[in-house]
């Protein structure tokens, strides 16, 4: 396990950050801070009300069905947002397999940190039924903005990669439950 520390509050204003997003795709191979890291998964999924346990991006019904993994040069972790902590997954570089496995974009290797939002369907669909698909792919949309908002918050560059091959990334990550729904590289622009 790997804690990480408190985000860090930066003071970029929402609306200069929703001006300033843009896909980035070319990155200096430069690792992420562990505060960085910290603030871009608190904002991703970190836990902002402790009692109910709710969280920074919006859940149907709170049934949290999302999973974060993350890949950087050190191996791939998984994000646990009850602890703000990393759980260690492999102590391999995957980027240039993840940069495969989302059909050759290789700019994806290059990025500190390499994030992929999985999902946990049944834990959604178990209450809703077939709708629950949909609400987990609504979630999976409010959970890549704050990521790509925080980014800009924090002067890195991001951009969400929806073509990979799912099977290819499934078997990379050792999932077995989760579902990969996005990529999403974050690193210093070039
Ligand atoms: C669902 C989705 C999938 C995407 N997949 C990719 C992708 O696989 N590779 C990529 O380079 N960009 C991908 N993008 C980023 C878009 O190309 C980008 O958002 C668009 O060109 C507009 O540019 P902007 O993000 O700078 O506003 C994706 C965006 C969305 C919303």
């Amino acid at each position: 396990m790997v804690k990480l520390p408190a985000p860090k509050f930066t003071d970029a204003s929402i609306e200069v950050c929703i001006r300033n997003r843009r896909s980035i795709r070319n990155f200096k191979s430069k690792d992420l801070s562990l505060q960085e890291i910290s603030n871009l998964l608190w904002a991703a999924q970190g836990i902002t009300e402790k009692k109910y346990g709710f969280r920074s991006a919006p859940s149907a019904g709170a049934t949290y069905p999302l999973i974060i993994f993350i890949a950087k040069s050190d191996g791939l972790f998984q994000y646990i947002p009850e602890t703000h902590s990393l759980k260690i997954k492999s102590h391999n570089d995957l980027r240039p397999d993840i940069a495969e496995a989302a059909l050759n974009q290789n700019f994806i290797k290059d990025a500190g940190m390499v994030m992929v939002i999985t999902a946990i369907f049944e834990r959604t669909t178990a209450r809703y039924g077939k709708r629950g698909i949909r609400y987990v792919h609504n979630e999976v949309g409010h959970c890549a903005q704050n990521i790509h908002l925080e980014a800009v918050a924090l002067g890195l560059g991001s951009v969400p990669i929806g073509a990979f091959d799912d099977q290819m990334l499934k078997e990379l990550l050792g999932l077995s439950q989760e579902d990969p729904l996005y990529i999403i590289p974050v690193g210093y622009p070039e």
